[in-house]
């Protein structure tokens, strides 16, 4: 038998100081989503995060709130696991530094190094900056304050045990050269190779003036430097000092995933640790971009730092996935926005990839009723360019993914997303529906059912939720027991009967700006132009207005949506059922108002999302000159569904 391919990889483990934001739930999204692909390749992963609890930043917070720094750490840990849950990361092992199995790591890594002579002890004078927990020499400051934050540094005098890093600059620098691999990317590379050309001077490594973290051993008074004990973790959870079956299985890690704002620490400190601890190096630290917040950096006093959970309640959480994964050029800063999360919702994921399903299940509804059919030996080319789209991209996108591409992989699977809606306009199955013979229908219908199941093996490590709910659309089971050899064409079996449900993604109406008031006295046309088309230009047929179905809708229930002031939440009967609709008007009525009054609404319009809310028609109003909007209403002798004609 031969053993799979190992991937060990790991995201920092977060300070309890606050609740985790959008930038945090990046680094975590991209770590679940490379694991998942790994293991859907074919190889084991196994994927560790966790919460850096000691330090003086935490035992500080704490204080503030009147709380010890365990209560106050426990709270907050609680969330971040609930945050992933939501976010559906599935980790393998979550290391909290408070862990009895961490305490014993940190000491024996330190009495290790100790004994080798590589920890001394003398006195430390310097500054130190608490947010990031950071010392630094006077000459690095920047206008007195902190280099990497900005923010005031204080005054430490200290006896202070050492970690003679200054030792080991050679050999890592030679270790850089030799892996180029290892420190990523290229750009971060040469910033890192200059900090460490520019001279190490040895590490603080231990505090006396407080008592939150992991005494140093023997040495009464210290407590180990809270990085000295974070970065320790990557072991911890491997069960070292124990020469554990993890241990020998998944050490040296493949991929430590960082912002770059601690790549210093990772590539600098963490490497020279393992040197003096005689273990092998991790073979590549990716120090990711930051996420923006509309183009600035996040932080709580400038008050634009973006909650997850918010954004999930309000969008689900593949938007929020596929956003992260696919917006942001991996390793670069990126923005996040509201307004880009929507439009990039409702390009790829409504309009791309829940259309393409929800067109084709439509399709072989009527024309198969939803069974999958036999595909015929007789390709056309466009069903061959199909194909050949297709085929093979499993294996563009592992080596995309290998090479820490995500955006780039994503961009992939969507260009077969958009060729096969492509493949629909130029194969067009309502012609082809009128043929006699019906074998070219169905091989069209075939392809694009088949294009369908590789899509949702191809999403499914990024996108979870997606995946499962094609799959399921598609008649499929067993999902996780396909493997990336899966996505190879033709593995759809004939006969299936597939269950068409919702659209996977609704589109999201961005709420609608108050309509302008009206000019105060029309101009007349002009003569020329009296019989001229309608405003854009263009006459349509009755059969294009056939197309809209207009019924009377009953208002049973009338209520304001939080948050959202111009919105309106509408349930009403159509006659053949109940719908909830979203209308914007609620600058113009008290939601009791229109309670029992019979108001239009388009019944075919496709289905929305407005704040969160679904929106499954739309009701039609006319705008008054002074801008006041009125619902166009019937009298109570028109009863609930009645067609508008
Ligand atoms: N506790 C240390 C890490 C110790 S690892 C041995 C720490 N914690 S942190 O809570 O400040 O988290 C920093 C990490 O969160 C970043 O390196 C990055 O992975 C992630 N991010 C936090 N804000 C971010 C953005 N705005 N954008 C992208 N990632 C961000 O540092």
């Amino acid at each position: 038998m031969t053993t799979k391919e190992r991937y060990y990889l790991t995201t920092p483990i977060y300070y309890p100081s606050d609740n985790l934001h959008i930038g945090h739930a990046y680094t975590t999204t991209v770590a679940d989503s490379l694991a998942r692909w790994h293991r859907f390749a074919g190889r084991e992963a196994y994927f560790v995060t966790g919460s850096d609890e000691h330090g003086q930043k935490i035992q500080r917070a704490a204080a503030a709130k009147g709380v010890t720094p365990k209560e106050y750490v426990d709270e907050i840990v609680a969330s971040f696991k609930d945050l992933w849950e939501r976010l559906n990361i599935k980790y393998d092992d979550f290391v909290r530094t408070t862990d009895e199995r961490h305490h014993r790591a940190v000491q024996a890594v330190f009495q290790k190094i100790y004994a080798k002579g590589d920890i001394y002890k003398s006195a430390y004078e310097g500054w130190y900056c608490t947010p990031c927990e950071t010392f630094w020499l006077e000459n690095r400051l920047e206008d007195g304050n902190c280099p990497d934050c900005g923010r005031p540094v204080e005054l430490v005098q200290e006896e202070s045990y050492f970690f003679r890093i200054s030792k080991y600059a050679d050999r890592l620098l030679e270790h850089i050269e030799q892996h180029p691999e290892f420190i990523q990317p290229e750009s971060r590379r040469n910033e890192m190779v200059n900090f460490i050309k520019s001279g190490l001077e040895d590490l603080c490594v231990s505090r006396t003036t407080f008592d939150w973290g992991i005494p140093v051993p023997n040495a009464e008074g210290h407590v180990i430097y809270v990085w000295f004990d974070a970065l320790t973790n990557y072991l911890t959870a491997l069960g070292y000092p124990e020469p554990t079956e993890l241990m020998e299985k998944w050490w040296p890690a493949d991929l430590h995933l960082v912002g770059k704002e601690i790549m210093r620490f990772h590539t600098i400190v963490w490497p020279i640790m393992l040197m003096a601890l005689d273990l092998p190096l991790p073979k590549t630290v990716f120090g990711h971009g930051w996420l923006l917040s509309d183009s600035e950096k996040m932080s709580k006093s400038k008050g634009n730092v973006v909650d997850p959970l918010a954004l999930i309640a309000e969008f689900g959480v593949d938007p929020i996935r596929y956003f992260l994964l696919r917006e942001i050029s991996f390793g670069q800063d990126g923005n996040f926005s509201r307004r880009a999360l929507i439009e990039r919702t409702n390009a790829d994921l409504a309009n791309d990839l829940g259309n393409l399903l929800n067109r084709t299940l439509s399709m072989l509804n009527r024309y198969f009723d939803g069974v999958v059919p036999e595909p015929a030996a007789a390709l056309s080319e466009v069903d061959r360019d199909l194909i050949n789209h297709a085929n093979g991209l499993g294996a563009k996108v592992d080596d995309l993914i290998k090479d820490l591409k995500i955006n780039e992989a994503l961009a992939s699977i969507w260009r077969l997303v958009g060729r096969a809606n492509k493949y629909v306009d130029e194969r067009a199955p309502w012609n082809l529906a009128k043929q006699e013979d019906k074998a070219e229908l169905g091989t069209v219908m075939y392809n694009l059912l088949e294009t369908l199941r590789i899509v949702a093996l191809l999403v499914k490590s990024f996108i979870p939720e997606t995946g499962a709910k094609i799959w399921a659309q598609l008649g499929l089971e067993d999902l996780d027991q396909n493997t990336l050899a899966d996505t190879e064409w033709g593995r759809l079996t004939p006969g299936i009967q597939t269950r068409k449900g919702d659209p996977i993604f609704p589109r999201i109406e961005v709420e609608k700006e108050e309509p302008a008031p009206a000019p105060k006295k029309p101009e007349k046309p002009k003569a020329s132009e009296e019989k001229a088309p309608g405003p854009e230009g263009v006459l349509i047929g009755i059969e294009d207005f056939m197309r809209c179905e207009l019924v009377i809708a009953e208002v049973l229930e009338a209520s304001r949506i939080q948050g959202a002031d111009r919105l309106l939440k509408l349930q009403v009967d159509i006659g053949s059922e109940k719908r909830q609709i979203v209308a914007g008007i609620a600058q113009h009525y008290e939601p009791d108002d229109l309670v029992g009054k019979r108001i239009v609404v388009v019944k075919n319009l496709k289905p929305a999302k407005l704040r969160g809310e679904l929106s499954q028609g739309m009701l039609l109003a006319a705008t008054a000159p002074d801008g006041r909007l009125e619902v166009v209403s019937v009298s109570e002798a028109i009863p609930a569904g009645s067609r508008v004609k």
